[in-house]
């Protein structure tokens, strides 16, 4: 017998104040505030269906069994959807992306923004956004931020409270920026975020600095969003993400996500900018570089980026939408 099935939609989220590191006390509370912007271009769709016949979970991740680790990281979450729902079968879930995942971007943000809400809808649970938010959060912090639509913002945790939501800053229509991605490496990458920023926690003496300066740049963040101002959200996102890498490479192990490439979109961004065009860079855990520009000058951003020594691939996005969820018939 099969119950209701649920399938979701869920954008990618790029932070432009970054989050990395998190409160000692588990639960994965980030140790800092970030704020992000929703990609249109880059989307899950994860369908769920709980089955009395199933034995185990299973998960096909684009049209292949999923690996061992992926497969309890989403246990994890099926099992706490059980619980809240009062019910015991396990599911069949099938996620895929519609960017290569090859290409090193797949992002568990939207991964398990989508799973939250398709297997919680499918469960018969009827969430908040700020109970799914905080649902997908367990898993995943930055997966808080992609059930939202447009600038998104995450508070740091508080040592003491479990709870914690991501909450819509402005809507995708507030303004229409782009970000180009440039994928500057094929490989997936060597350390993920969650032991890279324990990693950086335990062992960077940039540690606090980084925690500290991000205090003061998720509100400068924000607020440059809320204006509208371009200039001052992208020197502050810039900012925000080449001390993340600092701290990091100043962990022991050295922990370096950059590739030649990374740098030389680095320069070529910088380059931009001195000739009068919209551009500034910020960099997650891996050696991609996503540049931050206006429909104006995304043409001319996208022919550089292109152009530029070592990038593999280009992709232009602008500003995603909320995650959605349908019932599928059974
Ligand atoms: C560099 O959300 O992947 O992309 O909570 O351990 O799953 P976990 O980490 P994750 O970290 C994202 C780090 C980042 C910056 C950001 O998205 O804020």
């Amino acid at each position: 017998m099969t119950m209701l099935a649920a399938r979701a939609h869920a954008h990618a989220n790029i932070a432009l104040a970054k989050y990395w590191g998190k409160l000692d006390a588990g639960g994965n509370l980030p140790a800092v505030p970030s704020v992000s912007v929703t990609l249109d271009a880059l989307t899950t769709t994860t369908e769920v269906r709980f089955d009395s016949n199933l034995c185990d979970d299973q998960l096909v991740l684009n049209d292949q069994p999923a690996s061992e680790p992926a497969t309890r990281r989403m246990v994890a979450m099926l099992d706490e959807i059980r619980e809240r729902a009062g019910i015991r079968w396990r599911a069949a879930v099938r996620s895929s992306n519609n960017f290569p995942t090859a290409a090193g971007l797949a992002s568990s943000a939207s991964a398990f923004a989508a799973l939250a809400l398709a297997a919680s809808r499918a469960a018969g649970l009827t969430l908040s956004e700020s109970q799914l938010s905080d649902l997908a959060r367990r898993s995943s912090a930055s997966a808080a931020r992609s059930l939202f639509g447009g600038f998104v913002q995450l508070p740091a945790g508080q040592p003491g409270s479990s709870f914690l939501a991501a909450s819509r800053l402005a809507p995708a229509s507030h303004w229409d920026v782009r970000l180009v991605v440039a994928v500057n490496s094929r490989k997936s990458k060597a350390i993920g975020s969650t032991e890279g920023m324990k990693h950086t926690a335990a062992t960077s003496p940039y540690f606090d600095a980084w925690v500290e300066l991000s205090r003061e740049l998720a509100p400068r963040v924000a607020q440059a969003i809320l204006a509208r101002d371009l200039q001052a959200l992208g020197q502050a996102a810039e900012q925000s993400a080449l001390a993340m890498h600092a701290c990091a490479m100043a962990s022991d192990p050295a922990l370096v996500y950059f590739e030649p490439a990374t740098i030389a979109c680095l320069r070529q961004v910088r380059a931009l900018r001195e000739s009068g065009i919209a551009a500034w860079a910020t960099i997650d855990a891996g050696p991609h570089v996503k540049v931050l520009t206006t429909p104006e000058h995304l043409q001319e951003v996208m022919r550089a980026i292109a152009n530029t020594e070592g990038v593999l691939n280009v992709i232009a996005s602008g500003v995603g939408g909320d995650a959605t969820v349908e019932l599928v018939q059974s």
